[in-house]
């Protein structure tokens, strides 16, 4: 990995390279997070994190990286309005605005216009591991939320995980079956499988996503103190999308994957490395 590239500016470029090239080839919205499972799964958290609180008269809301719009269209009808902040025009461009309460601004997550102590909920969906500083964008998220505001984000990879795949990919003796190997190459050349699928140069695939090619994924503990440190209280972090889940719940069912799924959350920390993401939720 060369240093030169490793710098905010370089993340910036490549992000806008590509989210613009993904955007335009309608190929972002194909990601395995629009997939109806998982948005009713993600729109059922926010519920749970909201508890009554969405029941607010006034309530306004900020999505950071919102892309082209995958949790604003998921709580547009939860609040009085909805304002998107992203860097990637193009990506912006594919946002439903019909509802009329939902504002976009081209603008860094990191430093927004926004007042001090102005939203009552933050998200930042498959965003946080996009940036070259998550504490830079944490402290922001922290100034603009209510104090008793919610912040969530969630599809951060997990450090365990990646540090998990590196060991079974140097396990040559083994044989390693094709699910971890799909999962190692997700893990450690991810930036190939975009070359190979969408043409989009896997160095710059790399830049775009820093906290996962050269942070190898975000450590629980550390986000956790990282919040606390900026005066976020209730700080919390759960595990999820375990290895071979997707394939349990669709060649199997989903209830013996929730099964698994169980039992691996009773033994954590021990099964922390067989996690691909971390959700974070905290309160200012
Ligand atoms: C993987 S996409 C996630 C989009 C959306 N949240 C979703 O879940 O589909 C990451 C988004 O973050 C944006 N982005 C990257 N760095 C940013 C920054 N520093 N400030 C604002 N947006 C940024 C990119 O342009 C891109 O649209």
């Amino acid at each position: 990995m060369s240093e030169e590239n490793r710098t905010r500016d370089g993340a910036l470029k490549a992000n806008i390279h590509v989210h613009s090239q993904l955007a335009k080839t309608g190929e972002y919205n194909k990601s395995p997070h629009f997939r109806p499972e998982n948005q009713d799964k993600v729109r059922k958290i926010i519920l749970r994190l909201l508890g009554d609180r969405k029941k607010g008269a006034e309530t306004k809301a900020i999505d950071f990286g919102c892309g082209t719009g995958f949790i604003i269209h998921m709580i547009r009808d939860l609040f009085t309005e909805v304002h998107g902040v992203d860097i990637t025009t193009d990506m912006m461009k594919q946002v439903d605005l019909s509802s009329g309460n939902v504002f976009l601004h081209e603008s860094l997550a990191e430093k927004t216009k926004f007042a001090d102590n102005t939203f009552d909920f933050a998200t930042a969906y498959s965003f946080m591991d996009h940036l070259f500083n998550y504490r830079d964008f944490l402290k922001e998220a922290h100034r603009v939320l209510k104090p008793g505001g919610i912040f969530y984000s969630d599809l951060n990879p997990n450090r365990d995980f990646i540090l998990a795949m590196g060991v079974a990919n140097a396990r040559k003796e083994l044989s390693i079956s094709p699910l971890v190997q799909r999962e190692i190459q997700g893990a450690l050349h991810n930036g190939q499988y975009y070359k190979e699928n969408f043409g989009i140069d896997a160095k710059t695939l790399e830049d775009a996503e820093p906290g996962k090619s050269f942070e190898k994924g975000f450590s629980a503990e550390e986000v956790l103190s990282t919040a606390k440190s900026l005066g976020f209280s209730k700080c919390h972090v759960e595990f999820e999308w375990y290895l071979g889940q997707a394939k349990i719940m669709h060649e199997h069912s989903v209830k013996e994957s929730e099964a698994v799924e169980t039992y691996l959350n009773m033994v954590l920390p021990a099964s922390a490395h067989l996690f691909k993401y971390l959700r974070f939720a905290f309160v200012k």
